[in-house]
């Protein structure tokens, strides 16, 4: 039976060598060469489901591919730099990965980043709008909560936004929800999911423990506390790497990932659910992350937010008054 939020079977590596799934996806990654494009591209590379591997960035691309090129799995890989040939990066891609911008230092928001990354994300999306705009567009780079909504506006802009294609990567809160789950209740972290709702920083971060598969159940003190470490994740790491980014790893697996059910999911296979970040009519902010079911093109369905303990009810009415600046300020960037 399908369950409301199914994760993905079968690890990344152990599926890289597989002679039985078969996809022929042109990917691109713009931002390659940094902390979360290194791996992530690494990753794809490593994926029975890519084809073609296209590496843009302002720096150091021509490395990272020569490097990624001599791995012997099947996707060919490319390296573009700099600006001048970002148009021919993205020639017949289908689905494009942006984890380009700078990264958090310690004491930083997510919303702090967005006079660098702005311009960043609407550029990249403007050139995809011009060279590939039917590809599935998923956004890593922070503060994601404005980032798509400046994404859909440069797309309005051009006439060729799709809500269906468009995806803020969210998956690495639904990652950490499980395995902060499992930890706590000493469970097998590959049978624990959960839906993550809301946007991408903060308390916008909404975790919907009382929807977890299995059903775990918290005294309430221990549930404020998981909610809040869920939330902080993010900022945990950026502590912990002291001035040398924040999460990319982690962040790369997420978003590989959801790469590849959003892939999977092109390809036919039914069934493919990710948490993200999509045009929503859910709540009353026009952006907004659930679980969304994955098809041929793009957003099959949207599963909604489910039943909500009052105290999880509580975290939304938290999470919306900085969810909706967080849009408009990314609506204001394109339109103003
Ligand atoms: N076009 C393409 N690539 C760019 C551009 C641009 N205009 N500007 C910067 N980059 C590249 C950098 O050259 C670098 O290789 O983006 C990469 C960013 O890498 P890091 O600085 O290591 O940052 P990373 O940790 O990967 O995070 C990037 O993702 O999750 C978000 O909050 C994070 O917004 C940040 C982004």
């Amino acid at each position: 039976m399908f369950s409301r939020f199914a994760k993905p079977t079968g690890s990344l590596l152990s599926r890289a060598f597989s002679t039985t799934l078969s996809n022929n996806a042109n990917v691109a990654v713009c931002g390659a060469s940094g902390g979360i494009g290194q791996p992530l591209s690494l990753l794809l590379k490593l994926s029975p489901f890519v084809t073609r591997l296209s590496l843009y960035d302002i720096a150091h691309t021509p490395g990272v591919a020569a490097d990624l090129s001599h791995i012997s799995t099947k996707a060919s890989v490319k390296g573009y730099l700099g600006p001048d040939e970002l148009h021919d990066c993205l020639k017949g891609a289908e689905v494009v990965l942006i984890p380009a911008g700078v990264p958090r230092k310690p004491g930083m928001t997510r919303d702090d980043l967005f006079n660098t990354n702005a311009s960043i994300v609407r550029d990249i999306v403007n050139a995809i709008a011009d060279v590939c705009p039917k590809a599935m567009i998923a956004i890593i780079t922070n503060p994601v909560n404005s980032t798509v909504p400046i994404a859909a506006e440069v797309l309005k802009k051009k006439g060729v936004y799709d809500p269906k294609r468009l995806f803020g990567v969210t998956t690495l809160d639904t990652v950490r929800s499980s395995t902060f789950i499992a930890e706590a209740k000493g469970l097998s972290v590959k049978s624990v999911n959960l839906p993550v709702i809301g946007g991408h920083s903060g308390v916008t971060i909404v975790p919907l423990i009382s929807q977890c598969t299995p059903q775990v159940s918290f005294p309430q003190d221990v549930r404020d506390k998981l909610t809040v470490r869920i939330q902080n994740a993010g900022t945990e790491v950026v502590e912990a790497k002291a001035g040398a980014g924040s999460a990319t790893l982690s962040m790369a697996y997420a978003a590989a990932q959801f790469a590849e059910s959003l892939i999977e999911a092109m390809s036919g296979a039914v069934g493919k659910v990710e948490c993200a970040y999509v045009e929503s009519t859910e709540t009353e902010a026009k952006y907004f992350a659930t679980p969304v079911m994955l098809g041929k093109n793009g957003v099959e369905s949207n599963l909604g937010i489910g039943k909500l303990l009052d105290y999880e009810k509580k975290l939304l009415d938290a999470a919306m008054p900085e969810l909706l600046a967080n849009i408009k300020k990314g609506e204001d960037f394109v339109n103003k």
